[in-house]
Parts: C-alpha cells; structure tokens; sequence
C-alpha cells in the first residue's frame, strides 16, 4: 500500500504533468507563432487566482490509429470556473499543443459540464477557441460531441451570455458553436473561421485564396459580420471579453450592474446645439453626439467596421449600462440596408434578452432603394429589425436628430412599436419621405404645367419643408413626447432611463416568435 505522502507525491505530478499541455516543444511552437497557450490566456483572462480546474485528469478513450498510446491529462481543453471583476464565470480554454486543440468525445463532456454548470448557476460562459478542429481518429464520436456543444450553445442562448474568442484555428462545423453565442471576438493575422478551407475551396470553386483571406478576423469584421470586434493580439481581445462582460448582467433574469457615474448626470453639452448642419444633404459623425451624451465619452462599439451605416454598442448613462443604437449619416447617408438591419437586429435581441436598456438615435433617410437590396431581400431582413424592436420590452428611449422618414420612421423604435420614451431634437423632420421626393409625387401635374417648372418646384419644396419637415406634428399627436435641446440630451436621458428602471411589459405567452430569417 502506497503511504499518504506517495499518494500526495502522485496528485502533484499529475498535476504538474497536466499543466505541460501537449510538452515544451509544442508550446514553443506556439509561442513562435506570437500566440499564447491555453493557461495563458486564461491567467490573462481571469481575476488573478481566480480560476478554479475541472476534470485536468480527462483523457481521451480512443484506442484508433495508435492513438491509444498518446494520452495527455486533461486530453486539450482546460475547463472551470473563474471571476471577471469579481464576477463568476465558467471558461474552456482550448490547447493547440495536444492533438493541435481537436476535439474528442472526452473533451466534448468537459466542455459540456462546464456549460451545465453555468445554466445551473446562471453565469456567463467564455469559450477561447483554437482547435484543429473534429479529431479525426475518433471520427463520429467527435462529431457527435460538437452536436452536444451546439444544442448547450442554443439552450443557454439568452439565458446566460455566451461569448467566444477566435485564437487560432476554427474551422468546418466547429465555426457553428462561436456563431451561436453572443459575442465572436478575433484575434487579427492568427485567428480564422471557415467552413470549408482554401484546399476545399479550390477543389470546389477553383478559387485561390489563403486563410487569411478566405476568413481571417478582418473578412469577419468587415465582410461578412460574422464576427464583432477583431483584436490586434491576444491581451487585447481578451481585455475586450472583459469590457463586454462588464456591460452584461450573469443571466437574463438580473439586471446588469450599476457603477457610480463620475461624469456628472446633468451635465449639458452647448456644442450639441450646433452638431446638425442647416443643409439637411450635409453629414455629420453620430460618434460625436454619442460621445458627447454617455458617461465619461466612453463608448464600446460593436462591429465597428460592418455594416458602418448603423452604429451598434454599449455605453453608460448615470452609471446605468445600455446599448445604443444610431444612424451614422456619415455613412451611406445612415440608410438602413440589408446588412445594417441585420447588424441592429441581433444587436437589440441581445440587449433585450439581457436586460439592457436601448437608446435609439434617429437620422435615417429610409430604406436604401436599389435592384441589389431588393433581390437580397431587404424586405425579409428590414423586417428583422421591425421584428426585434416590436418585440423588445426592455426601456427603449429614441431620440430623432434630425430625419426619420417613412417606415424605417416606425421601426427605429417608434412610439407606435412600444418606444416608452421619444424624443426630438428641433432639427427633427418626420414624414413619409424627404421634401423633394415628396413634392415630385404629389404636386407632379402642377410642376408640369406651371410657366416656370424649376421655380414652381422649388417654391413647393420650400413650402413643404417649411410645413412639414419638423418634428411639431408628431408632437402634436403625442407621437414624441419632447422636443428637446440637443444640449440637455444627455440629463433628459438619464431621467428617462431612471423613470423606466422598474420597467415591466410583456409578451402574449408562445412557443416562439416566428421572425423573418
Ligand atoms: C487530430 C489533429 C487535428 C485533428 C491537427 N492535429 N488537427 N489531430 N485531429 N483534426 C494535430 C496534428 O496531427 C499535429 O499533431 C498537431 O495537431 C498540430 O497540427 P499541425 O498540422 O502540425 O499544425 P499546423 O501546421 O499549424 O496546422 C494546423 C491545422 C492542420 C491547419 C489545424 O492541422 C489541419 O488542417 N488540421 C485538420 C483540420 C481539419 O480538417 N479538421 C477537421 C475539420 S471538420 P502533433 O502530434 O504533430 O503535434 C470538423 C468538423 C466539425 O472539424 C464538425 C462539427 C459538426
């Protein structure tokens, strides 16, 4: 019988042994490609000595292509608990250096208890993907434990934030558990999502196209929006899972924390009197009114470079956290087209389904017309963001800056769509349509045969936008509640959201909503 002190010297070179990962010549492999191991970056991650392991003994039961000879402790994932600023969390931490991250039965089950455990407790999950992907001696089973991984993803998907960080590889069916969280995050030049890589691609398409440009964090962030943030390194997209988090409540049935606001709660802004321009053609940056309202200029925007049109992102008003919706009519004149209303529309389901109160801020000159946007469907994905406003019952406040014309009037979070509290700036035009467009319709016939047609049209825009491009007669009909001065935006919304803190609506009881995807 061995005595305590060999079975106590047994535990510990376990342990030391599970802390070397697939050896030091594969985890100097990592470090030479500028990346971090998998303990790494959850000590990066993590509140210092926060973090707690689960199941470091796991191997792997696969006997196949002699594979059975080469097991490691914890067989290429660390999973267990930690905090993030105090706040528990449950993280899987993929390692690269054992059987290059892949995926096997065993490791599926860790991941998979660490899930459980965060739906039990109601706690974010945080999964630092780097993965070959399936391992492929264990074949199905490995495919089996993904489909285990995918159906946790989707029943904790608005229950308890999920986000995923891209660190290395990611690819074929693997991509499906980071598309379904909250939040992708990746890591610039060594991280890529794809489903099918460049080899496939060629072979199928004859396209020639590496990694990087088939599906590297900057496709992601600008191209095809399947990611939110890309990072330059490492340190940096974990210290952006942080500034997510601390914006987000552990699950959907708290609130998210409220911080002591610095920034004094009725400061005004003079210069916000002057930010729209008399010409109604001419841009102006939505950053600036943004920066200029929230709490300390400090706003953490969400896929900055996708879909520019639409500004999505998390700021505080008060110290209260919410997410902020905003035209940018620096950007295809702030138009809503496929792309952004499918942007805003995820955008505003994650913030309603966490607690997060929205504010809308409205500059947008409608639909964007076009064959492109029609034949894409922008009709099916407007209505994605209709959809996700109608149905969000979290405080919605909106303010009109300066146009909201026809029915995307409606759907930035409208009076008529359970917009609790609406404000326009005096700049604000609410109609069906701009002056001109509307006097080439609607006074066609007299235009024609008038003496002098240019300055018959020209006296009809000036008279319609005279009569009807201001926000008095939504105002009129209580459609706003206030035209305010864009100076005091910031005090009037932070009242409103302390008016609405206790907020309760709901929805008629379902099974689920049916939106258009
Ligand atoms: C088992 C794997 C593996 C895998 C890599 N390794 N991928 N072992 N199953 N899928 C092992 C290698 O044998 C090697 O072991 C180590 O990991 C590092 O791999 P290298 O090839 O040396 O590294 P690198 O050159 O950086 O290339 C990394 C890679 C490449 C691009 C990820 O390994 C690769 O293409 N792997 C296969 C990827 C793939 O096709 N996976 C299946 C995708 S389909 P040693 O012992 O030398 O360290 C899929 C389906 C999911 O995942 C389905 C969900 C429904």
């Amino acid at each position: 019988m061995p005595t305590n002190e060999e079975r106590l010297g047994r535990l510990a070179r376990m342990r030391a042994e599970a802390m070397l990962g697939g050896g030091p010549v594969r985890i100097e492999r990592q470090h030479s490609w500028g990346k971090l191991t998998a303990r790494e970056r959850l000590d990066l991650l993590l509140d210092p000595g926060s973090f707690v392991e689960l199941d470091a003994f796991v191997t792997h039961r696969s006997t196949e292509f002699g594979i059975g000879e080469q097991r490691f402790l914890g067989d290429g994932v660390i999973t267990g608990h930690g905090a993030i600023d105090g706040r528990l969390v449950f993280v899987f931490s993929q390692d690269f250096t054992v059987f290059g991250g892949s995926l096997s039965e065993a490791y599926a089950e860790k991941i998979c208890k660490v899930m459980d455990l965060a739906m039990k407790v109601g706690a974010p999950v945080i999964g630092l993907n780097d993965s070959g992907g399936a391992r492929i001696q264990e074949g199905v089973a490995s495919l089996g434990g993904y489909a285990d991984i995918f159906l946790r993803n989707v029943l904790a998907s608005g229950v308890v934030p999920q986000i995923s960080v891209i660190m290395g590889p990611c690819a074929g069916g693997a991509v499906y558990s980071p598309a379904m969280t909250d939040f992708t995050i990746m890591v610039e030049r060594t991280s890529y999502m794809f489903v099918t890589g460049p080899n496939v691609v060629k072979a199928v398409t004859h396209e020639e196209v590496d990694s990087e440009a088939l599906g590297g964090a900057t496709v992601h962030t600008t191209k095809s929006g399947v990611a939110h943030l890309a990072a330059h390194d490492e340190a940096e997209a974990l210290d952006a899972v942080r500034r997510i988090l601390a914006h987000l409540p552990q699950n959907n049935l708290e609130a998210p924390a409220l911080v002591p606001a610095s920034d004094p709660i009725d400061r005004m802004d003079p210069d916000l009197d002057g930010v729209v321009p008399d010409d109604p053609h001419k841009p102006y940056d939505m950053h600036d009114v943004i920066s200029r309202i929230v709490d300390d200029r400090d706003f953490l925007e969400i896929q900055p470079d996708w879909a520019a049109n639409i500004i999505i992102g998390f700021a505080r008003l008060g110290g209260r956290s919410v997410g902020i919706i905003a035209q940018q009519p620096a950007n295809l004149a702030g138009a809503l087209d496929i792309d952004a209303s499918t942007k805003a529309a995820r955008f505003v389901r994650t913030c309603d389904c966490f607690n997060v109160p929205i504010l809308t801020l409205v500059d947008v000159p409608g639909f964007l017309p076009g064959v492109g946007q029609e034949h894409g469907g922008i009709i099916k994905h407007g209505a994605k963001l209709l959809y996700a406003y109608c149905e969000a019952t979290v405080p919605k406040v909106t303010v009109i800056t300066r146009k909201a014309y026809g029915g995307a009037y409606d759907v930035m979070s409208s009076k008529h769509v359970r917009g609790d509290m609406n404000f326009a700036w005096p700049t604000a035009e609410i109609a069906v349509m701009g002056a001109e467009g509307a006097v080439n319709i609607i006074f066609k016939d007299a235009i024609a045969s008038a003496d002098d047609p240019a300055a018959e049209r020209k006296r009809l825009v000036a008279e319609y936008e005279e009569e009807f491009a201001n926000p008095y007669i939504a105002a009129s009909r209580g459609y706003v509640d206030d035209v305010i001065r864009p100076s005091e935006t910031r005090p009037r919304l932070i009242r409103a959201f302390e008016m609405l803190k206790d907020k309760r609506d709901t929805n008629p009881r379902k099974k689920h909503g049916n939106i258009p995807l």
